[in-house]
């Protein structure tokens, strides 16, 4: 893949701030934005919804011929992206807590990687584009030209998480939360397959105390200098 590419990549555990950023980011270079995370989720929703084995790799095998997945630009600045499984609007189904563990969980899988992963590769070929997500740097477009990664103390992601879910009216508990983002913490960085890790040549940012307008202005600002990777 070209170095001149035109890809931001953007990685990170759970409720760094890392899907408003790179909505924001992507807005404001006229990029598209690219929520892989999503895709995860909606495979892990099929997989769930069908019963399927997840230790039978024939059967996620034959259920990856059969789902297509279609990402929608976020109808407001403030909306995630839309997502369509074999024509569904999933959108608000895979974004619950338990629909969270379980891309994770499905995440892992060889077969799922290795599909979602081209499929991101295609859509980064047409250029121009901000990728998200926890491999994006590092396996996905390891040659793209700016690679950020954010990360924040655990409670004060579990504290945004909760936030975000009690905005849709979703009754939480915050310790429970807090357990799942440390699980999922785990999960997704002692993966044998493209862990959760920072890419050497990202720049990362601590978002702990920063808001998302603060990191914001730091990654365009990075990205019009094209600094190299530090941390700030
Ligand atoms: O970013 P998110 O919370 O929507 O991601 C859900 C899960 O999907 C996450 O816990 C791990 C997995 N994921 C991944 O393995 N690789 C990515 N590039 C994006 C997400």
């Amino acid at each position: 893949m070209p170095e001149t590419m035109n890809v931001i990549t953007i990685d990170g555990p759970s409720g760094v701030g890392k899907s408003t950023i790179s909505r924001k980011i992507a807005q404001a270079l006229g990029y598209t934005y690219l929520d892989t995370g999503a895709m995860y989720r909606a495979v892990g929703l099929y997989l769930v919804e069908n019963e399927l084995d997840l230790s039978d790799d024939l059967a996620v095998q034959g259920a990856l011929e059969n789902i297509r997945i279609e990402l929608l630009p976020s109808p407001g600045e403030n909306e995630e992206t839309r997502v369509l499984l074999n024509g569904v609007d999933v959108s608000a189904a895979i974004r619950t807590p338990e629909m969270a563990m379980i891309a994770s969980r499905v995440s892992a899988l060889p077969l799922i990687r290795a599909r979602l992963t081209a499929l991101q590769q295609d859509i980064g070929a047409e250029g121009c584009v901000v990728a998200e997500g926890r491999d994006t740097g590092t396996v996905v477009f390891p040659s793209a030209r700016h690679k950020f990664f954010l990360d924040a103390r655990p409670e004060e992601r579990a504290r945004r998480r909760v936030l975000q879910l009690r905005a849709r009216g979703e009754a939480v508990d915050e310790q429970q939360i807090l357990q799942m983002t440390l699980e999922r913490d785990k999960n997704d960085r002692e993966r044998v397959i493209a862990p959760l890790r920072q890419a050497e040549d990202a720049l990362a940012i601590d978002t702990t105390n920063r808001d998302i307008d603060e990191v914001a202005a730091l990654v365009l600002e990075s990205v019009r200098k094209g600094s190299p990777g530090r941390e700030r």
